[in-house]
Protein backbone atom coordinates (compact mmCIF):
# COMPACT_ATOMS: atom_id res chain seq x y z
CA UNK A 1 0.00 0.00 0.00
CA UNK A 2 1.83 3.01 -1.29
CA UNK A 3 2.54 6.27 1.29
CA UNK A 4 1.19 9.27 -1.00
CA UNK A 5 0.45 13.06 -1.33
CA UNK A 6 -2.56 13.68 -2.88
CA UNK A 7 -3.29 17.40 -3.76
CA UNK A 8 -6.55 18.61 -3.37
CA UNK A 9 -7.57 20.20 -6.74
CA UNK A 10 -10.56 22.71 -5.47
CA UNK A 11 -10.74 24.12 -8.67
CA UNK A 12 -13.93 25.92 -10.10
CA UNK A 13 -13.14 24.24 -13.48
CA UNK A 14 -11.15 22.24 -15.83
CA UNK A 15 -9.17 25.16 -16.88
CA UNK A 16 -8.07 25.99 -13.72
CA UNK A 17 -7.21 22.67 -12.63
CA UNK A 18 -5.04 21.60 -16.22
CA UNK A 19 -3.19 25.32 -15.81
CA UNK A 20 -2.26 24.07 -12.31
CA UNK A 21 -1.29 20.44 -12.87
CA UNK A 22 -0.02 21.78 -16.82
CA UNK A 23 3.14 23.20 -13.99
CA UNK A 24 4.39 19.71 -12.64
CA UNK A 25 6.57 18.67 -15.67
CA UNK A 26 8.35 15.62 -13.81
CA UNK A 27 5.88 14.11 -11.46
CA UNK A 28 2.13 12.89 -11.93
CA UNK A 29 0.99 14.02 -8.66
CA UNK A 30 -2.30 12.24 -6.96
CA UNK A 31 -4.78 14.21 -7.44
CA UNK A 32 -8.43 14.68 -5.42
CA UNK A 33 -11.49 15.73 -7.47
CA UNK A 34 -14.29 17.19 -4.84
CA UNK A 35 -17.95 17.72 -5.49
CA UNK A 36 -17.46 21.21 -6.70
CA UNK A 37 -15.37 20.27 -9.72
CA UNK A 38 -16.81 17.34 -10.52
CA UNK A 39 -20.49 19.01 -10.75
CA UNK A 40 -18.74 21.66 -12.80
CA UNK A 41 -17.31 19.35 -15.25
CA UNK A 42 -19.17 15.91 -15.18
CA UNK A 43 -17.26 12.51 -15.46
CA UNK A 44 -14.85 14.11 -18.67
CA UNK A 45 -12.69 15.45 -16.26
CA UNK A 46 -11.66 11.84 -14.68
CA UNK A 47 -11.37 10.45 -17.85
CA UNK A 48 -9.02 13.59 -18.83
CA UNK A 49 -6.94 13.56 -15.82
CA UNK A 50 -6.60 10.02 -16.12
CA UNK A 51 -5.37 10.11 -19.63
CA UNK A 52 -2.70 12.45 -18.64
CA UNK A 53 -1.50 9.88 -15.86
CA UNK A 54 -2.85 10.98 -12.71
CA UNK A 55 -4.28 8.65 -9.85
CA UNK A 56 -7.69 10.39 -9.07
CA UNK A 57 -9.59 10.08 -5.64
CA UNK A 58 -12.90 11.09 -6.55
CA UNK A 59 -14.08 12.73 -3.00
CA UNK A 60 -18.03 12.18 -3.63
CA UNK A 61 -18.99 10.91 -0.23
CA UNK A 62 -22.14 8.89 -1.34
CA UNK A 63 -24.32 8.03 0.95
CA UNK A 64 -28.21 7.04 -0.23
CA UNK A 65 -30.28 3.56 -0.25
CA UNK A 66 -27.98 0.68 -0.76
CA UNK A 67 -29.14 -0.21 -4.18
CA UNK A 68 -29.09 3.36 -5.20
CA UNK A 69 -25.23 3.23 -3.66
CA UNK A 70 -23.89 0.55 -5.32
CA UNK A 71 -25.58 1.50 -9.09
CA UNK A 72 -23.62 4.50 -8.69
CA UNK A 73 -20.30 2.98 -7.46
CA UNK A 74 -20.55 0.26 -10.61
CA UNK A 75 -20.14 3.86 -12.84
CA UNK A 76 -17.26 5.07 -10.74
CA UNK A 77 -15.76 1.83 -10.88
CA UNK A 78 -16.01 2.15 -15.19
CA UNK A 79 -14.31 5.53 -14.79
CA UNK A 80 -11.43 4.22 -13.53
CA UNK A 81 -10.82 6.03 -10.28
CA UNK A 82 -8.16 5.08 -7.75
CA UNK A 83 -9.82 5.83 -4.68
CA UNK A 84 -13.41 6.66 -3.88
CA UNK A 85 -15.64 7.14 -0.88
CA UNK A 86 -18.86 7.14 1.10
CA UNK A 87 -20.54 8.62 4.22
CA UNK A 88 -20.03 5.48 7.20
CA UNK A 89 -23.00 6.71 8.32
CA UNK A 90 -24.83 5.25 5.21
CA UNK A 91 -24.78 1.52 7.24
CA UNK A 92 -23.22 -1.87 7.17
CA UNK A 93 -25.65 -2.94 4.18
CA UNK A 94 -24.81 0.18 2.30
CA UNK A 95 -20.75 0.01 2.33
CA UNK A 96 -21.51 -3.50 1.48
CA UNK A 97 -23.53 -3.07 -1.57
CA UNK A 98 -20.97 -0.27 -2.21
CA UNK A 99 -18.07 -2.75 -2.97
CA UNK A 100 -20.32 -5.20 -4.81
CA UNK A 101 -21.73 -1.91 -7.45
CA UNK A 102 -17.79 -0.98 -7.38
CA UNK A 103 -15.83 -4.65 -8.01
CA UNK A 104 -15.74 -5.39 -11.95
CA UNK A 105 -16.54 -8.27 -13.55
CA UNK A 106 -12.35 -9.34 -13.64
CA UNK A 107 -13.13 -8.81 -9.53
CA UNK A 108 -10.40 -5.78 -9.44
CA UNK A 109 -11.86 -2.38 -8.00
CA UNK A 110 -10.73 0.80 -6.76
CA UNK A 111 -10.00 1.51 -3.19
CA UNK A 112 -12.89 2.49 -1.32
CA UNK A 113 -12.58 4.49 2.17
CA UNK A 114 -15.20 6.00 4.80
CA UNK A 115 -15.73 9.39 5.42
CA UNK A 116 -16.00 8.61 9.70
CA UNK A 117 -17.47 11.85 11.13
CA UNK A 118 -17.31 14.85 9.25
CA UNK A 119 -15.04 17.57 11.03
CA UNK A 120 -17.70 20.15 10.50
CA UNK A 121 -19.56 18.35 13.31
CA UNK A 122 -18.43 18.45 16.90
CA UNK A 123 -19.94 16.96 19.56
CA UNK A 124 -22.17 19.78 20.28
CA UNK A 125 -23.95 19.46 16.92
CA UNK A 126 -23.91 15.54 16.58
CA UNK A 127 -25.54 15.41 19.80
CA UNK A 128 -27.93 18.71 18.94
CA UNK A 129 -28.79 17.80 15.51
CA UNK A 130 -28.27 13.89 15.10
CA UNK A 131 -29.34 12.79 18.56
CA UNK A 132 -26.29 11.21 18.87
CA UNK A 133 -24.89 11.25 22.85
CA UNK A 134 -21.67 8.96 22.52
CA UNK A 135 -17.90 10.91 22.83
CA UNK A 136 -17.30 12.10 19.21
CA UNK A 137 -14.33 10.10 19.31
CA UNK A 138 -16.18 6.76 20.31
CA UNK A 139 -17.93 7.53 17.38
CA UNK A 140 -15.42 8.03 14.46
CA UNK A 141 -14.04 4.49 16.03
CA UNK A 142 -17.42 2.44 15.28
CA UNK A 143 -17.84 3.87 12.33
CA UNK A 144 -14.12 2.77 10.88
CA UNK A 145 -14.83 -0.63 12.32
CA UNK A 146 -18.18 -0.75 10.80
CA UNK A 147 -16.59 0.42 7.16
CA UNK A 148 -13.72 -2.15 8.17
CA UNK A 149 -16.45 -5.23 8.72
CA UNK A 150 -18.20 -3.68 5.51
CA UNK A 151 -14.68 -4.72 4.35
CA UNK A 152 -14.14 -1.17 3.30
CA UNK A 153 -9.94 -0.18 2.83
CA UNK A 154 -9.67 2.50 4.77
CA UNK A 155 -11.19 6.18 6.49
CA UNK A 156 -10.51 9.73 5.76
CA UNK A 157 -9.80 10.68 8.92
CA UNK A 158 -7.65 13.54 11.25
CA UNK A 159 -4.03 12.92 10.97
CA UNK A 160 -4.90 12.97 15.13
CA UNK A 161 -7.23 9.98 15.15
CA UNK A 162 -4.99 7.83 12.38
CA UNK A 163 -2.75 5.95 15.02
CA UNK A 164 -6.14 4.65 16.77
CA UNK A 165 -7.61 3.72 13.75
CA UNK A 166 -4.88 1.84 13.04
CA UNK A 167 -4.64 0.57 16.62
CA UNK A 168 -8.43 -0.76 16.34
CA UNK A 169 -8.94 -1.48 13.14
CA UNK A 170 -5.30 -2.83 12.00
CA UNK A 171 -1.81 -1.39 9.75
CA UNK A 172 -3.19 -2.15 6.43
CA UNK A 173 -6.73 -0.17 7.14
CA UNK A 174 -5.57 2.75 5.28
CA UNK A 175 -5.99 6.74 6.85
CA UNK A 176 -6.07 9.15 4.30
CA UNK A 177 -5.68 12.32 6.16
CA UNK A 178 -6.59 16.15 5.04
CA UNK A 179 -5.09 18.87 7.68
CA UNK A 180 -1.96 19.17 6.76
CA UNK A 181 0.22 22.10 6.95
CA UNK A 182 3.69 23.05 6.70
CA UNK A 183 5.36 24.01 10.33
CA UNK A 184 5.75 27.54 8.84
CA UNK A 185 2.64 27.70 7.34
CA UNK A 186 -0.85 29.30 7.37
CA UNK A 187 -3.44 27.38 8.87
CA UNK A 188 -6.68 28.94 7.45
CA UNK A 189 -9.82 27.23 8.39
CA UNK A 190 -8.44 24.07 9.37
CA UNK A 191 -8.24 23.94 13.30
CA UNK A 192 -6.80 20.71 13.62
CA UNK A 193 -3.61 20.09 12.00
CA UNK A 194 0.11 18.57 11.36
CA UNK A 195 3.06 18.65 9.41
CA UNK A 196 3.69 16.04 6.61
CA UNK A 197 6.41 14.86 8.77
CA UNK A 198 4.18 14.70 12.02
CA UNK A 199 1.18 12.67 9.93
CA UNK A 200 4.73 10.22 8.52
CA UNK A 201 5.34 9.38 12.15
CA UNK A 202 2.03 8.47 13.43
CA UNK A 203 1.13 6.35 10.13
CA UNK A 204 -0.98 8.14 7.82
CA UNK A 205 -1.12 6.23 4.75
CA UNK A 206 -1.90 9.31 2.79
CA UNK A 207 -1.89 12.86 3.36
CA UNK A 208 -4.44 15.34 1.30
CA UNK A 209 -3.02 18.59 0.92
CA UNK A 210 -4.76 21.68 -0.89
CA UNK A 211 -3.88 25.23 0.01
CA UNK A 212 -0.07 24.72 0.95
CA UNK A 213 0.38 23.49 -2.65
CA UNK A 214 -2.26 25.36 -4.34
CA UNK A 215 -1.64 28.69 -2.89
CA UNK A 216 1.91 28.33 -2.60
CA UNK A 217 4.21 30.61 -4.50
CA UNK A 218 5.88 27.64 -6.20
CA UNK A 219 3.37 24.76 -6.38
CA UNK A 220 6.06 22.25 -7.59
CA UNK A 221 8.28 23.22 -4.94
CA UNK A 222 5.62 23.10 -2.11
CA UNK A 223 4.72 19.48 -3.57
CA UNK A 224 8.21 18.41 -3.66
CA UNK A 225 8.40 19.40 0.45
CA UNK A 226 5.68 17.35 0.75
CA UNK A 227 6.94 14.17 -0.80
CA UNK A 228 10.03 14.80 0.87
CA UNK A 229 9.01 15.39 4.55
CA UNK A 230 5.81 12.61 3.99
CA UNK A 231 7.54 9.83 2.15
CA UNK A 232 11.50 11.02 1.75
O1 LIG B 1 -6.63 23.38 1.49
P1 LIG B 1 -6.62 22.25 2.48
O2 LIG B 1 -5.27 21.57 2.64
O3 LIG B 1 -7.23 22.65 3.81
O4 LIG B 1 -7.58 21.16 1.81
C1 LIG B 1 -7.94 19.98 2.46
C2 LIG B 1 -8.87 19.17 1.59
O5 LIG B 1 -9.34 18.07 2.35
C3 LIG B 1 -10.10 19.92 1.11
O6 LIG B 1 -10.46 19.40 -0.17
C4 LIG B 1 -11.14 19.59 2.15
O7 LIG B 1 -12.45 19.64 1.66
C5 LIG B 1 -10.76 18.14 2.49
N1 LIG B 1 -11.20 17.68 3.80
C6 LIG B 1 -10.84 18.30 4.99
N2 LIG B 1 -11.28 17.81 6.19
C7 LIG B 1 -12.07 16.73 6.22
C8 LIG B 1 -12.44 16.09 5.05
C9 LIG B 1 -11.99 16.59 3.83
O8 LIG B 1 -10.11 19.28 4.97
N3 LIG B 1 -12.45 16.26 7.38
Amino acid sequence: MGKDVIIACDFAGADETFAFLDKFKEEKPFVKIGMELFYAEGPSIVRELKARGHRIFLDLKLHDIPNTVKKAMAVLSRLDVDICNLHASGTIPMMQAAIEGLTRPDGSRPLLIAVTQLTSTDQETMARDLLINEQIEKVVMHYALNAKKAGLDGVVCSPLEAAKVHEACGNDFLTVTPGVRFADGDIGDQKRVMTPSEAKKIGSDYIVVGRPITAAPDPVAAYRRCVAEFIG
